[in-house]
């Protein structure tokens, strides 16, 4: 048989390049060719793992046959992490009893994006639409192209968040020109590329719209995925289609990620975490003020929560081409 009979399908000719991955592929290629390259591109740690973590993935991978763990987990994970993940909830949030959310319900991904994949699949149909805001992470544009969702493009507002205002409008818009109901609505706090958090209070609003029957969509099938390993708070009734989708689809995240994250609560690797966190806060503080300096700059998002920042440049100093190819 020859090459060309093997065609790919539609949905992955149409899906979108995610735009940091080329931009990283080409930046590698010079680097691999002798140039010097400074990676301003992908959104990531420069820390590395703490001790703690590090040490316990060595001791999984070259321990003795005790401390070896090399084999699958549960689909959901180890249990022994995600009871220490429920424990997490439980203090950081001091939820009460009836608002605890058990071991049972958490679910540890490869990645979020593993976790997105599984949550969209869960959660909706080909064909549903999904409201994303439209300075958002592309990936979830992408996966949700991949699996035949429809998007529904919300423009953020000037503090570059998508809040219920703005979501109130997109639906409102949507049932008088007779489009299809949104059937769901991506939110990441803080975003990612804006950095920009929602307040206790603007999330409370987005709950309220999401759950009146008339928006057309309801929060009830909502699900948070967190970046740690990642950990996944589940509804009840998701439990069982994402256990199966994660079988079939990744069996269990890396075991060597889930051991080595045991450790992510020890004292001495909070510690470390901590050094890490004072050092990008302080690496924040200095960008933001010499971007302050620059007056073609029209405009920053506040970057409460992320350690990157976004810059509106204005229409003229925008690189439409694709100018970065040498
Ligand atoms: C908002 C958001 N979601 C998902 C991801 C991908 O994360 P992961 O590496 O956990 O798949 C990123 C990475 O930058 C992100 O910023």
């Amino acid at each position: 048989m020859s090459d060309n009979n093997i065609k790919p399908s539609n949905r992955a000719t149409q899906v979108e390049s995610f735009k940091v991955m080329d931009v990283l592929r080409r930046a590698n290629q010079l680097e691999a060719e002798g140039r010097t390259i400074y990676h301003c591109e992908v959104g990531q740690p420069e820390s590395g793992a703490p001790k703690t973590v590090a040490q316990a993935a060595v001791t999984a991978l070259t321990g003795d046959a005790n401390q070896s763990r090399l084999g699958y987990t549960d689909a959901f994970g180890l249990v022994e992490l995600r009871e220490k993940i429920a424990e997490h909830y439980k203090e950081k949030y001091s939820l009460p009893a009836d608002k605890e959310v058990g071991a049972d319900r958490i679910v540890v991904t490869t990645g979020s994006s593993g976790g997105f994949l599984l949550a969209f699949t869960a959660c909706f149909d080909a064909g549903d639409v999904i409201a994303v805001a439209s300075s958002g992470y592309p990936c979830y544009r992408n996966i949700g192209g991949a699996l035949g969702l429809e998007l529904a493009n919300v423009p953020i507002n000037e503090e570059f968040k998508l809040t219920a205002n703005e979501l109130r409008k997109e639906v409102d818009e949507r049932k008088a020109s007779g489009k299809k109901r949104i059937r769901g609505v991506i939110l990441s706090s803080p975003s990612n590329p804006t950095g920009a958090m929602l307040s206790v209070t603007e999330l409370k609003d987005m709950c309220e719209l999401c759950e009146k029957k008339a928006s057309g969509f309801s929060l009830t099938r909502s699900t948070t995925v967190s970046v740690m390993t990642k950990k996944r708070q589940l509804p009840c009734h998701l439990v069982d289609p994402i256990n199966t989708l994660q079988q079939n689809m990744f069996i269990n995240a890396p075991t060597i990620s889930q051991t080595a994250a045991i450790q992510c609560w020890e004292p001495e690797t909070i510690a470390e975490l901590e050094t890490h966190v004072a050092k990008y806060r302080k690496s924040r503080e200095f960008i933001l003020k010499q971007l302050d300096s620059i007056s073609e700059i029209k405009s920053i998002a506040p970057a409460d929560g992320g350690f990157y920042v976004y810059i509106d440049l204005g229409e003229e100093l925008v690189c439409r081409e694709r100018d970065w190819e040498v």
